[in-house]
């Protein structure tokens, strides 16, 4: 039983006002239409389980256990300010408000929470721009108490109840010490951008240093191996083939190498 409709959050602006549901389609459905309809930057929507969450690329999202967090929040980027790497300042909020219980939690670029090698997390950010002035949703998901994954997802994702020896802590807990930290991530985003919390993600990146599979985008589909070199003060990550000159991968899909 969910107690987030009476959980307090120790944030100034993230996460009110707040809408629980148990059940949505996706939390970021009904965070886009709230946008449309104006609700404040830092509004936020939480579900007990979605019936049609998505994730990057148009891959499903399995939110059926009402185990796990399932959130969107809305923010509203003042104009002309870059949101490219948005995602990315999602990502160190996660891991920072993770680390008590998961401090070898891992970032994968762009969007992946990482423990051991296996999902625990993802991030999705939505826009669409009214006049110049961006409305963004970012949406992600936290796997806290399922135990058991199915079909390909068994050795590939994982949840905080799999990863802890001692008793995972409540999805209200989980929710309430990530809000402040992505709060205070999402601040010095806006401020200096990617370049202001580029030491809190390089460090934590599972890329960096290691041999990596690029989606190039060029449209051929074909994947090339390079070594993750880090990441650029845009968020761009930088690869490098065997001889070549550093290469710019700014969206798409990389890999570890097997
Ligand atoms: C990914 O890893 O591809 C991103 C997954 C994002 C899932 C979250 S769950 C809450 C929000 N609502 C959705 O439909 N998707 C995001």
């Amino acid at each position: 039983m969910s107690t987030f409709e009476n959980l307090s959050f120790e944030t100034r602006w993230l996460g009110r006002p707040r809408e629980h549901w148990a059940e949505l389609g996706s939390t970021n459905d009904r965070a886009l239409a709230w946008a449309r309809a104006g609700a404040p930057h830092g509004a936020l929507v939480t579900a007990d389980a979605q019936t049609t969450g998505r994730g990057r690329l148009g891959r499903a999202w399995a939110s059926e256990s009402g185990e796990d967090l399932y959130v969107s929040a809305i923010l509203r980027p003042h104009a002309g300010k870059p949101i490219g790497a948005l995602g990315l300042a999602v990502g160190v909020g996660l891991r920072e408000g993770l680390a008590s219980w998961l401090p070898a939690a891992q970032l994968k670029w762009p969007n992946d929470v990482l423990v051991g090698g296996r999902k625990l997390g993802g991030i999705l950010c939505e826009a669409r721009w009214v006049g110049s002035s961006p409305e963004v949703v970012v949406g992600f998901g936290v796997n806290v108490g399922r135990s058991l994954f199915p079909g390909p997802l068994a050795d590939s994702a994982t949840s905080l109840r799999r990863e802890l020896e001692t008793a995972a802590p409540s999805r209200d807990e989980v929710l309430a010490r990530i809000l402040p930290a992505l709060e205070r991530a999402l601040e010095a985003f806006f401020a200096g951008g990617f370049a202001a919390i580029r030491g809190r993600y390089e460090p934590h990146c599972a890329l960096v240093g290691r041999t990596v599979l690029v989606d190039m985008a060029n449209g051929t589909g074909a994947k090339v191996q390079a070594t993750a070199l880090g990441l650029a003060d845009d968020g761009a990550l930088l690869v490098r083939e065997e001889e070549g000159p550093p290469r710019r991968v700014e969206s798409g899909d990389v890999w570890l190498a097997p």
